[in-house]
C-alpha cells in the first residue's frame, strides 16, 4: 500500500549512505538521552559525544542499526519473518542494560534523521508510515525482555 511506497521511496536514497544518516540519528539520540552513551562498554575510550560517534566501535553499531532498518524495509511484505531475529536482538539489548522505554527516544531520533535528510519529502503520511514500521520492529524486539 501507500505506507510501503513512502518507506521504500525515501529509503532508496538514505540507504545508500547508511553511516552518515545513522550518525545524525545517534547524535540526536545521545543529545536527547546522554545516559545511553554509557551503555556502550567502549564509551570509556572516548571523550565527548562527538568523539564517541566517530570512533570505529560506535560507527560499527550505527552501521548495524542501519542494516536492521534496511532489512525491515526489504521485508515490508513479510516483517514477521524477522521476528526471531528481532526477539534475539531485543534479548541482547536487555543484556547490555537498555530499557524498552528508550525505544521511544530512538524512534524520535529516527524521525529527526528522516526530517533532516528528506526535507520537503518529510510529510505527515511519510512520518506515520515510518512510525508504523518502527513500532512493529520495536514490538518484536521488546518480546526479548524476559518477564
Ligand atoms: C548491539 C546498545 C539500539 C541494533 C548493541 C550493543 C550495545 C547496544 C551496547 C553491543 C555492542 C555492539 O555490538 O556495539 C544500544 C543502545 C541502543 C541501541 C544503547 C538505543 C537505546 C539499537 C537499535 C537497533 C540496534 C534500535 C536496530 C534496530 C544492534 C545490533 C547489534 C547491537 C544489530 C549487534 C547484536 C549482535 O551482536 O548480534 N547495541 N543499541 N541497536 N545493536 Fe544496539
Amino acid at each position: 500500500g501507500k505506507d510501503k511506497e513512502l518507506i521504500r521511496g525515501s529509503w532508496e536514497s538514505l540507504g545508500k549512505n547508511k553511516v552518515p544518516h545513522g550518525v545524525i540519528m545517534f547524535s540526536r539520540l545521545f543529545e536527547l538521552d546522554p545516559a545511553l552513551l554509557s551503555l556502550f562498554h567502549y564509551s570509556t575510550n572516548c571523550g565527548s559525544t562527538q568523539d564517541c560517534l566517530s570512533s570505529p566501535e560506535f560507527l560499527d553499531h550505527v552501521t548495524k542499526v542501519m542494516l536492521v532498518i534496511d532489512a525491515a524495509v526489504s521485508h515490508l511484505d513479510d516483517l514477521h519473518s524477522l521476528e526471531d531475529f528481532l526477539l534475539n536482538l531485543g534479548r541482547k539489548h536487555q543484556a547490555v542494560g537498555v530499557n524498552t522505554q528508550s525505544f521511544a527516544v530512538v524512534g524520535e531520533s529516527l524521525l529527526y534523521m528522516l526530517q533532516c535528510s528528506l526535507g520537503q519529502a518529510y510529510t505527515a503520511p511519510l512520518r506515520q508510515a515510518w512510525l508504523n514500521m518502527y513500532s512493529i520492529v520495536v514490538a518484536a524486539m521488546s518480546r526479548g525482555w524476559a518477564k
